[in-house]
């Protein structure tokens, strides 16, 4: 959600223009890896403006910087002047429907620091972003340039509207409207809030109750009982890379050391992907597998299909148009891909955002996606099958047609006697942060099925890290205190290996960044059980605890002994 503290305020009249008659034109492309980026001007109607800019951008860039586009000012800014900028955004294509530009006012040197910065995101709907700022030193013309940073993964943004004001000192910056990133429900005292933690309370933990007794079965009073939480019941996970897994590097060695701490749940980001196994599964796959699994971290498969152009290998393009060829090739896939990882996977996204990318089944029909949950079930009859899909919570929550069309799959593959039973979310967020109360009702919504659900892919894409480290911490609340919510995966956790680097946990020097700490103070401390309890007369002493495995060690006259435990909602002793 964006605020702006005025809806559409003209501008004072008198102003200087900053950059030339139409500021668009003024714009080229720049950055280490601009051939990864495209841009032209295309006309716009029904808007206050006629013509934008659009940027594609067809690979992920090594960051955000590596292709932007860039403007000189063709007019000085004075320390102390007021300067506005406004600018409109929209998204006409990207892997989630959000689309992303980093916009600065900064030195014509990419070592000073920016007087102005914001990562702003739209949907397919145009978006006024304002940015006022007072100028900290002397810009003279030319010696200082606006940016939009465009390397982020595939999307294609629009540009539009931009006005760009010296308003020199007569103007307060307070009294203009600026673009704040926000979401209702924040409050410290919102009421979502509070009802989510008292459902946690009541649906994620169970009671343990310890008793100790002598090698002749009577009771021990006054022995003191350790129990602690050492796996939740919950997932609690990230997709993770076999390169890292594997990988001998210094890095390597601390990403795997941030798995094993903070993970019981796991998933390849693309290691498994069709186009990566085409040739068969590399060895360095299944070590990172039994790597994850010897540390008792569960694994889930992504993605058996992934029907849509780019994501397809690109061997089976010439058989796109050849139905019992295109049928095979998919079949043995599915079938050699899910027999492979056998017994060591425990759900599989068998098909993949199938929304936006649908080629297969364009060209196969309907059906044909019961046929393939058939295949994956027949190779692995103990896997949880699972459709996934994004844009269902993420983005607002308000695209009705694509939460519709997700509703109508699961419906028709229920319907028509698919082994599906897993429902994936994807929450891929950008600047458009939903409220955690419309979350949950979404949530909600897909349960009717009766399917377990998953929150597969959670990333956070904002460069305010306290609202980044807020959101995390309501997201995570939300998810965990929905009673259909089996697990939350985040969508990478490094900034080095992150497909939206913003979103990242940890920086590239391994220091962690509030959003980080959110996720581990939830999971490990706030939602972790660990307490010291001494026995009562009759040798017993209970403690109410998240639902998982434990360890409870019992100390008596200068002995110990540890006995694992398994603690469901409905208790143990
Ligand atoms: C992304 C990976 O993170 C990128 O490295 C890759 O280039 C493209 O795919 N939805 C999905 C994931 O289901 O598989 C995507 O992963 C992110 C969006």
């Amino acid at each position: 959600m964006f605020t702006s503290t005025c809806v559409r305020v003209e501008l004072p009249a008198g102003h200087a223009p900053l950059l030339g008659t139409d500021p668009l034109d003024s714009f080229k492309l720049d950055g280490r890896q601009q051939q990864l980026a495209h841009v032209r001007t295309i006309d716009v109607t029904g808007q206050p403006f006629t013509r934008a800019l659009q940027v594609t951008t067809t690979t992920a860039p090594d960051s955000e910087g590596s292709a932007q586009l860039i403007a000189p000012t063709s007019a000085a800014v004075k320390a102390g002047d007021v300067v506005m900028i406004r600018f409109w955004l929209r998204c006409q294509e990207s892997m989630t429907g959000e689309g992303f530009t980093t916009f600065a006012f900064q030195q014509n040197h990419p070592e000073f620091n920016p007087a102005a910065e914001i990562q702003v995101s739209a949907n397919s709907k145009w978006r006024e972003v304002d940015v006022p700022f007072k100028a900290g030193h002397d810009y003279p013309a030319g010696q200082a340039r606006l940016v939009f940073r465009v390397g982020f993964d595939r999307q294609t943004i629009e540009i539009a509207g931009l006005e760009v004001s010296n308003l020199g000192t007569t103007t307060k910056l307070e009294s203009l409207p600026r673009t704040r990133i926000t979401y209702a429900g924040r409050e410290a005292d919102a009421p979502w809030r509070k009802e989510a933690l008292a459902r946690i309370d009541k649906i994620r933990k169970g009671d343990l109750t310890v008793t100790v007794t002598d090698s002749t079965g009577h009771p021990v009073p006054d022995a003191n009982v350790h129990v602690v939480l050492k796996r939740h019941e919950f997932g609690f996970g990230s997709c993770v890379t076999a390169d890292l897994l594997t990988g001998t590097t210094p890095d390597a060695e601390h990403y795997r050391q941030i798995v094993q701490s903070y993970f019981n749940l796991a998933v390849f980001e693309n290691d498994m992907k069709w186009p990566a196994v085409y040739d068969g599964v590399p060895p360095k796959v299944d070590q990172a597998l039994n790597w994850l699994l010897e540390r008792h971290i569960e694994v889930r498969g992504h993605n058996l299909l992934w029907p849509g152009g780019v994501w397809l290998p690109p061997q089976i393009k010439p058989m796109l148009d050849h139905p019992s060829q295109l049928r095979e090739v998919i079949a043995n896939h599915i079938t050699n891909t899910v027999r492979h990882f056998r017994g060591k996977l425990t759900q599989w996204d068998v098909v993949n955002e199938p929304y936006k990318n649908h080629v297969l089944i364009d060209k196969l029909g309907k059906s044909v996606m019961i046929d393939w949950f058939n295949l994956a079930h027949e190779a692995d009859p103990n896997c949880q099958l699972f459709l996934n899909e994004y844009g269902i919570v993420d983005g607002g929550a308000n695209d009705a047609e694509h939460q519709g069309n997700f509703y109508g799959w699961i419906k028709y593959l229920k319907d028509n006697g698919a082994p599906i039973n897993g429902v994936g979310i994807q929450s891929h967020f950008g600047s458009v942060l939903t409220d955690p109360a419309k979350i949950l009702k979404v949530f909600d919504r897909f349960s009717e099925f009766g399917f377990p659900m998953e929150s597969t892919e959670l990333s956070i894409n904002l460069d305010d890290r306290q609202l980044q480290a807020e959101y995390m911490r309501d997201y995570m609340i939300a998810a965990f205190s929905h009673p259909n919510i089996h697990g939350i995966m985040l969508w990478g956790f490094w900034e080095k290996r992150h497909w939206r680097p913003q979103g990242a946990l940890y920086n590239t020097d391994w220091t962690i960044r509030p959003i980080g700490q959110a996720w581990i103070d939830l999971v490990h401390k706030q939602w972790q059980t660990d307490a010291q309890l001494v026995t009562d007369s009759k040798g017993s002493q209970a403690v109410r605890g998240f639902c998982g495995d434990y360890e409870v060690t019992v100390t008596y006259s200068g002995k110990s002994k540890t006995v694992l435990a398994h603690l469901p909602h409905q208790g143990t002793n």
